[in-house]
């Protein structure tokens, strides 16, 4: 990895102010790559702006690679104030931010958190997995880790989608 990237991976690393539940969150949505084993699940939180429906807050959990955390850091802040279907309109590589273009072996990592944006605003658009019903957040605001110890990749609560999507 070339030493600028680096950087800007350790700048957006620092930002933890987005990483963690969302008690209060509208939305929620969680997906997997099966071939990494990395997940994120992120929840998000609207707010009126103006007669718009706008993203308030979003936060995110993962066990995934340091690149997917510092996208996901990166995109939970470049989604705020936007709508639903400004956010859904974002590339990884929008998502990506500051961190510019990233290497072809890391930007399934960008398209983690993309996965998992498109999940908790419009779980039918997070193909090519089935897509489930959308979940209540308050019955979906558990860890990572509850979601794993639930079992809940076997009821479709966690979308996986593939590396090379
Ligand atoms: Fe798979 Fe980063 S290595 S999400």
């Amino acid at each position: 990895m070339n030493p600028e990237l680096e950087k800007k991976l350790k700048e957006a690393l620092a930002d933890t102010s987005n990483i963690g539940e969302l008690p209060d969150a509208d939305s929620v949505g969680t997906v997997g790559n099966s071939d990494c084993g990395e997940m994120l699940r992120m929840w998000i939180k609207f707010r009126e702006d103006k007669g718009r429906k706008v993203i308030d807050k979003a936060t995110f959990q993962s066990f995934g690679c340091e690149t997917a955390i510092a996208v996901a850091a990166l995109a939970t802040r470049i989604i705020q104030g936007k709508t639903a279907e400004e956010a859904l309109s974002l590339k990884p590589e929008d998502l990506s931010g500051e961190l510019g273009p990233l290497p072809p072996m890391k930007i399934h990592c960008a398209q983690l958190v993309e996965g998992a944006l498109k999940s908790a605003l419009n779980p039918a658009g997070a193909s090519p997995a089935p897509a489930p019903a959308p979940a209540p957040a308050s019955s979906a605001s558990g860890t990572l880790v509850d979601s794993l110890q639930n079992g809940n990749r076997k009821s479709g609560t966690i979308q996986f989608i593939p590396k090379n999507k």
